[in-house]
């Protein structure tokens, strides 16, 4: 297995281009499901997820042709023969379930993998059945496997959801755009990621309104034709790679930044004292001080301030000036990257859904292992910061998310390597 290497850097300076958001390419490709038509998804990120979402649709039977070095998705789902998500792929990425709404609606019947724990929690589908449920679907679980049916096709209803669940809203709002009459999700998540899926199925013939807000309503139409669409920048990448100059100094220009995708993250960010500006190709950012202040983070769904942020901004305030408390509210075990990071000398204290952080001046490079996406890359991000050497294990989770990781730190001036595994 490859292994990273982490130098202490910085100030850094120069420009990080972002890619397509993974989590909205995720949703966007199963949706090719919901037509006959080709679907061709620009500006997609060059990624393992992407890999394992392509290996799936074409399980089904799709055609998934990746161009321009994986830029470029061309889907058509022409002929499904396959509704059976099977568990071997499933297990490898929840995201796998996003296939269960478009089949359903397109095929009347799906079979898919619950996709398990993963390392940040249970991760159930609770919300997912429920809302298919009220779509008129009889779904049951059967080793393993949800077996979900809709013979006569889905009907329009009112849906609401007892928790904002990005997942669940896609997958009720693909189904629904081929359900008879209306449908209403009420506490609808309202991510990103939802936005660029609704102005996709929108191109794609579909009649949806309120994407973004807390109550999106669909009208269901007979059939859905092609598209071209461009995934939506991606504002995870986007969060971890500002703070790059943020923990080591310096100043670096992220291209395609967009302000209105993290607002609340920057909030923290302009708290803690660094400087965002908006620049013609994206976003500037840079330290004010030589030492960032301590702040509270709160996770929260969209627009609050993201879970997928918690375990890089941690590792800023392990170098901050004070002690913060990060309330981790989404998901219940996402502190896994604590222990790492108390081996490079951090002081943190878990508490359930709560860590203190008291801030020290430099951190010690260390052999620590990454456990899940985003915790890897905050190891990263307290490894340029660090005094001496990080070896950062188990890097296949930082495939799944970040394109390119050591050649866009490496072009701000980090000193960062891939080292080969056996
Ligand atoms: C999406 O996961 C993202 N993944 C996650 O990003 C992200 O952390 C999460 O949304 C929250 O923003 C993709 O988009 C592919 P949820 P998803 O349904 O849809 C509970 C990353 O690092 N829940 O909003 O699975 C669930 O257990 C990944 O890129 C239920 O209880 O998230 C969790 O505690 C990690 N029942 C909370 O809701 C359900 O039926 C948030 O889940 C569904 C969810």
């Amino acid at each position: 297995m490859d292994s990273i290497l982490v130098k202490g850097s910085g100030p850094l300076r120069g420009q990080i281009p972002i890619a397509g958001a993974k989590n909205a390419c995720l949703a966007l490709m199963p949706a090719t499901l919901l037509s006959e038509e080709p679907l061709t998804l620009t500006n997609a990120p060059r990624l393992s997820d992407i890999k394992t979402m392509t290996e799936l649709l074409r399980s089904l039977g799709a055609e998934v042709s990746s161009l321009q070095d994986g830029q470029v998705q061309a889907l058509s789902s022409h002929n499904i023969d396959n509704h059976v998500a099977d568990y071997e792929i499933v297990r490898k990425m929840r995201a796998s379930n996003l296939v269960l709404g478009p089949m359903l609606a397109r095929l009347g019947q799906a079979v898919v993998s619950l996709p398990g724990g993963c390392a940040i929690g249970a991760r159930p589908m609770d919300l997912h059945i429920h809302g298919l449920e009220a779509l008129g679907a009889e779904i049951e679980l059967k080793d393993g496997y949800l077996h979900a049916k809709a013979p006569g096709g889905l009907k329009g209803a009112m849906i609401e959801l007892n928790f904002a669940s990005v997942g669940a809203t896609e997958n009720i709002m693909m189904a629904a755009t081929l359900a008879k009459g209306t449908t209403v999700i009420k506490n609808a998540a309202r991510e990103p990621e939802i936005v660029d899926l609704a102005d996709c199925l929108t191109k794609m013939g579909a009649h949806i309104d309120g994407a973004g807000t807390g109550t999106i309503t669909i009208e269901g139409v007979d059939r859905l034709h092609g598209a071209t669409h461009p995934v939506v920048t991606d504002r995870i990448e986007l969060g971890t790679y500002m703070l790059a100059p943020a923990i080591c100094g310096g100043e670096v220009e992220l291209l395609g930044g967009r302000l209105d995708l993290i607002g609340a993250f920057v909030e923290k960010l302009d708290a803690a004292g660094i400087d965002v500006t908006e620049t013609k190709a994206g976003l500037m950012v840079k330290r004010r001080g030589d030492r960032v202040k301590a702040v509270d983070v709160t996770t929260e769904p969209f627009p609050g301030f993201p879970t997928d942020l918690q375990a890089q901004m941690m590792a800023l305030m392990c170098t901050a000036d004070g002690t913060s408390v990060l309330e981790e509210k989404i998901f219940e075990n996402r502190f896994m990257h604590a222990p790492e990071l108390i081996r490079m000398g951090a002081q943190i204290d878990v508490q359930g859904g709560h860590a203190t952080v008291t801030g020290v001046e430099r951190l010690k490079g260390a052999p620590v292992m990454a456990t899940d996406l985003r915790a890897s890359v905050s190891l990263i991000l307290a490894g340029l910061a660090a005094e001496g050497e990080t070896i950062v294990n188990r890097v296949y989770h930082l495939d799944r998310g970040y394109e390119h990781v050591v050649r866009k730190f490496s072009a701000v001036g980090a000193k960062i390597e891939r080292i080969k595994g056996s």
